[in-house]
This record gives structure tokens, sequence and C-alpha cells, in this order.
């Protein structure tokens, strides 16, 4: 099997780097595929998910969780995917020549943008890195407020930045925070039947975005 290797990656902390990654791979998981999921964060906020997890639904042999060095990343994740469908990989929120092993192998990656100036203005750095990787990447604009002018005028500046901007736009929902302190991601439970939609449309223009 050679999997395929989703990097999600931002410096500007808090954006939803986490958020994304995992409740992608949840989305994954419920369509069948094995998910092998890669935390290079010391911070461990994958880790305690992925704990919380284990301890509420048990085993599941199609998602694991490794952590890597940075700069282990890509010899990490080459070996997870001979092993499973994807490997998503969480990143810490920095910006150096340790997150190039993470983009480098990565199919596709992904950019979550918390939706405000701030955040698209730190979103340049990872680009540019990703430009010289030669990486696809994709910008996923999150936390919005669906209609409101500031998300119509963030995603028209993100299309600015040279890189593709998902159709698909993650807002902001209790639903995101509750279920990722529980170990769940949106698409687990039919509590918020929209969170679910938006992830379950953003695992759809993921693998659109894949070879
Ligand atoms: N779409 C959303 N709606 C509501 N809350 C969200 C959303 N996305 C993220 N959050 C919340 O924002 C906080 C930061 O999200 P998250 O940990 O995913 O960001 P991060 O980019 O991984 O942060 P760090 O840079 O520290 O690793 C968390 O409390 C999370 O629950
Ligand atoms: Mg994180």
């Amino acid at each position: 099997m050679a999997g395929r290797i989703i990097t999600v990656a931002q410096q500007k902390g808090g954006s939803g780097k986490t958020t994304i990654a995992v409740n992608l791979a949840v989305a994954l998981r419920g369509r069948g595929h094995s998910v092998a999921l890669l935390d290079t964060d010391p911070q461990g906020s994958m880790g305690r998910w992925f704990l919380e997890r284990l301890e509420r639904l048990g085993e599941d042999a199609g998602l694991e969780f490794s952590t890597s060095s940075a700069w282990g990343a890509s010899y990490e994740s080459e070996k997870l995917k001979k092993h499973h469908d994807f490997v998503i990989i969480d990143t810490p929120p920095k910006i150096d020549s340790d997150l190039r092993p993470a983009l480098r192998v990565a199919a596709l990656v992904i950019v979550p943008v918390a939706a405000s100036q701030v955040d698209l203005w730190a979103t340049e750095g990872v680009l540019d890195l990703a430009r010289r990787e030669k990486c696809e990447t994709l910008i996923v604009l999150n936390r919005t407020r669906p209609n409101t002018r500031l998300v119509g005028e963030i995603a028209g500046k993100a299309s600015e930045l040279g890189a593709e901007v998902a159709a698909v736009q993650i807002a902001n929902r209790v639903a995101y925070a509750e279920t990722l302190g529980m170990g769940l991601g949106a698409a687990d439970t039919a509590r918020s039947p929209i969170a679910r939609g938006e992830i379950e449309a953003l695992a759809d223009e993921v693998l659109s975005w894949l070879p």
C-alpha cells in the first residue's frame, strides 16, 4: 500500500491545525480508509486527542497515532504510508527550516487560516516555504462567520496569495471545540449535522486534490 501524506501547517498558533487534522482523519476513517496520525508538535494536542478517543471508543486498528521530531517527519511518514491509506501530519505553530521534511513528503499541504487579516499575514511564510518545496497547497478558511463581509474579504485576499483556497469553509462552531476535547471529530456525532457536513465536504475537496 502506498498511502498519501497530508501535512497541516500554519505558523500562526490556534489557527485550527489540530482541529482540521483530526476531523479530516475521522472523516476519512468513516469512509473506510486507514489513517495514521503523526504529531510533530511538542505541545502534543493531537496525542491528547488520540488518548481521549482510545478511552472513549477503544482501539481501532485503522487509526494509528505516533509522534516524531520535525526532522524525523519524512522518515516516519514514509514508513507509515506503507501500511495506511493516509498519513496526516500535524505541525507546531512556527515556521523554520524544521518544517521542510513534513512539507517535502506531503501530497497536499493544508494551511488553515482563522478568518482574520493577521492570520492571513502570517500565512505568507508557510506558503513561501511550501512553494520552495514544490508542494500542492490548499488554504482552508477556518472559524468563519458565514455570510459576513469579513469572510468575503479574507477569502478574496487569500486567493491573491497564489495558493488554492478551498471552496469549503469551516465555520466557528462550538461542536468543533467540544468534540476536540472529547477525542472525537464532527463526523463522529449526529449532534451537529452542519459541522459534520462541512467536514465531509472538506474531505471530498481534499480527496479531489490528491493525485
Ligand atoms: N472551527 C472552529 N470552531 C470553533 N472552535 C475552533 C474551530 N477551530 C479551532 N477551534 C478551537 O480553537 C482552538 C485552537 O484550535 P487548534 O488547537 O486546532 O489550533 P492549532 O492551529 O492546532 O493550534 P496550535 O498552533 O497551538 O497547535 C481550540 O480550542 C479549538 O477547539
Ligand atoms: Mg495544534
